[in-house]
């Protein structure tokens, strides 16, 4: 089967600083891919591109067999990829149900109120909370409106970057549960996590960066099970 997601080479600068140095990876239909890596290994840069957000010094990006980078910005929700990005970004001003309309912005009216209804009936924080500023939730709730955010478009494929970041152990459990289930679903997901062992878990195949560079990929479970990933992301345990 022809993969979902090809990234070929990319590179990405910032001015002298080369954050990703032409890396390749892929991404299967229904498959849940982890990034993993230390901090500034190149893993939001790497997500950004995919995004858009910032441009390839060098490489190509295809989606379903679509060069990418021939595709502006706007037009990827459409395409089916939705993201919850680094840091959540939420729109801290506007309502819960104001940040979900503004992830299913591409949708029509009718179609948009549907997609609350479904989306926040995986998360009945946010049911009870759809009237409040998203500002005043709590970093959990933040986070699941990000996630929230992101499923408004029922996205065939899902970009997570740190969706655990920050969050009590319990919510964090939750998060992971919830990823798990999307991908159960059919949903191909691309996941940056810091919690490796988690990711590990949910994960099909990994992909491990250091300093810009893809230094390991793998199955996740060869992953879970290798001395050296243990030594380096999952303490001594
Ligand atoms: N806008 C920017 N301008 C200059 N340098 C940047 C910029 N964004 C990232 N970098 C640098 O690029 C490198 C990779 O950063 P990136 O955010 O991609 O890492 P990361 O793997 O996501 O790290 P973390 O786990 O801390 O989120 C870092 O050295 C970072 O300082
Ligand atoms: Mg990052």
């Amino acid at each position: 089967m022809a993969n979902l997601l090809d990234v070929v080479d990319i590179e990405v600068a910032y001015g002298p600083i080369k954050a990703v140095k032409r890396i390749s990876f892929y991404v299967r239909a229904g498959e849940l891919v982890t990034i993993i890596g230390a901090n500034g290994a190149g893993k939001t840069s790497t997500l950004n591109a995919i995004m858009g957000l910032e441009p390839l010094a060098h490489g190509s990006i295809r989606y379903k067999g679509a060069d990418l980078g021939k595709i502006p910005v706007e037009k990827r929700a459409v395409l089916g990829m939705g993201v919850s990005p680094e840091g959540r970004r939420i729109f801290g001003d506007l309502t819960v149900r104001e940040n979900l309309i503004a992830g299913g912005i591409t949708l029509s009216s009718s179609l948009c109120l549907d997609r609350i209804e479904s989306v926040v009936g995986r998360f009945p924080i946010l049911a009870e909370r759809i009237q409040q500023t998203a500002g005043t939730l709590s970093g959990g709730e933040q986070q699941m409106l990000a996630i929230a955010r992101a499923l408004m478009i029922a996205p065939e494929f899902l970009i997570l970057d740190e969706p655990s970041l920050g969050l009590a152990p319990k919510i964090v459990s939750q998060v992971f549960e919830l990823i798990h289930q999307l991908n159960q679903e059919g949903m191909t997901v691309l996941l940056v996590e810091q919690n490796v062992r988690k990711s590990l878990a949910i994960a099909d195949r990994a992909y491990v960066m250091e300093l810009g560079n893809i230094v390991r990929e793998g199955s996740a479970e060869d992953m879970s099970s290798d001395q050296k990933i243990h030594e380096s992301y999952l303490g001594a345990a």
